[in-house]
C-alpha cells in the first residue's frame, strides 16, 4: 500500500538511554534530529515493570524542545492525565485494555491542551478502536508486550497497523513501538507506520545519532519507494 505520511518520524525512547546522565542523551538525540522524545512511563501493575513518572518529566523539560510522547503504561490512565500533561508532556498516549472510560480520558486531555493518542497490545483487535478512533491524534501499535526493551519484533501485528491506518485520516499518526531497527521499521512503514519509536537500537548502539539515521534512511527510502508507485 502507498504510505500516507509525507514523511518518517523517529522516536527514540528514553527507557534504554544512560539514566544517570538523561540530559547529555536527550541533548545528542536531539541535536541529531530527533523528530520526538518517547517516554514510557511503567507502574508495575499494568506491566511488570517499573520506569519513571512525571517528577522526572518535569525536570527534563527544562532541557530539551522535544515533542514529548508520552506513553503510559498504567492501570489507571484517568487519575494521572493530569499530572503527566502539567509536567509537560505533549501528548498523552494510553492503553485502551487499561481503562472501560477512554471517552473519559480522551475528554479529559484534550481540555488541557494536549495531544491524545490510544496504545494496543500485540493482540487486542484493531476494532476495539471503532467508537473513539475520530477522537484521537495518533494510534500507538505495540509490536512486543509493553514492560521492557530489547525484546523481539512481532510481525503479527503488521496486518493490524495496516487495517488502523485504512480507517485514519491523512492528519492522525499511526506509531509502532518495539523491536524496531533498520529492518523491522521497513515492515512497519509497509504497513502504514509513519512514527517509529526505538529504544534499545538507538541508544545501546555505540552512536545513538547514527543508529537513529540508519533506522530513518531505511524507512524513508521505502518510503519514497512506496510513493512512486
Ligand atoms: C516497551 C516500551 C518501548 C520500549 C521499546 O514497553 O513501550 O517504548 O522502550 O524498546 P525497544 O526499541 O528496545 O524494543
Ligand atoms: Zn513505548
Amino acid at each position: 500500500m502507498n504510505i500516507k505520511s509525507p514523511r518518517i518520524r523517529i522516536a527514540p525512547s528514553l527507557l534504554s538511554a544512560d539514566f544517570g546522565r538523561l540530559k547529555e542523551e536527550i541533548a545528542r538525540v536531539e541535536a541529531g534530529g530527533a523528530d520526538l522524545l518517547h517516554l514510557d512511563v511503567m507502574d508495575g501493575h499494568f506491566v511488570p515493570n517499573i520506569s519513571f513518572g512525571f517528577p522526572v518529566i518535569e525536570k527534563i523539560r527544562g532541557y530539551s524542545k522535544l515533542y514529548f510522547d508520552t506513553h503510559v503504561m498504567i492501570t489507571d490512565p484517568l487519575k494521572y492525565a493530569e499530572a503527566f500533561i502539567k509536567a509537560g508532556s505533549n501528548n498523552y498516549t494510553f492503553h485502551i485494555e487499561a481503562t472501560n472510560e477512554p471517552q473519559r480520558v480522551i475528554e479529559l486531555v484534550r481540555k488541557l491542551g494536549c495531544d491524545v493518542g490510544i496504545s494496543l497490545n500485540p493482540t487486542t483487535p484493531a476494532n476495539t478502536l471503532d467508537p473513539i478512533l475520530s477522537d484521537i491524534d495518533l494510534v500507538l501499535v505495540m509490536s512486543v508486550w509493553p514492560g521492557f526493551g530489547g525484546q523481539k519484533f512481532i510481525e503479527d501485528v503488521l496486518p493490524k497497523a495496516e487495517q488502523i491506518r485504512s480507517k485514519l485520516r491523512q492528519n492522525q499518526r499511526l506509531e509502532m513501538d518495539g523491536g524496531i531497527d533498520s529492518r523491522t521499521a521497513v515492515r512497519a512503514v509497509r504497513a502504514g507506520v509513519d512514527t517509529l519509536v526505538a529504544g534499545s537500537a538507538i541508544f545501546n548502539a555505540p552512536d545513538s545519532v547514527a543508529a537513529m539515521n540508519e533506522i530513518r534512511s531505511a524507512a524513508q527510502a521505502h518510503y519514497r519507494q512506496g510513493a512512486s508507485r
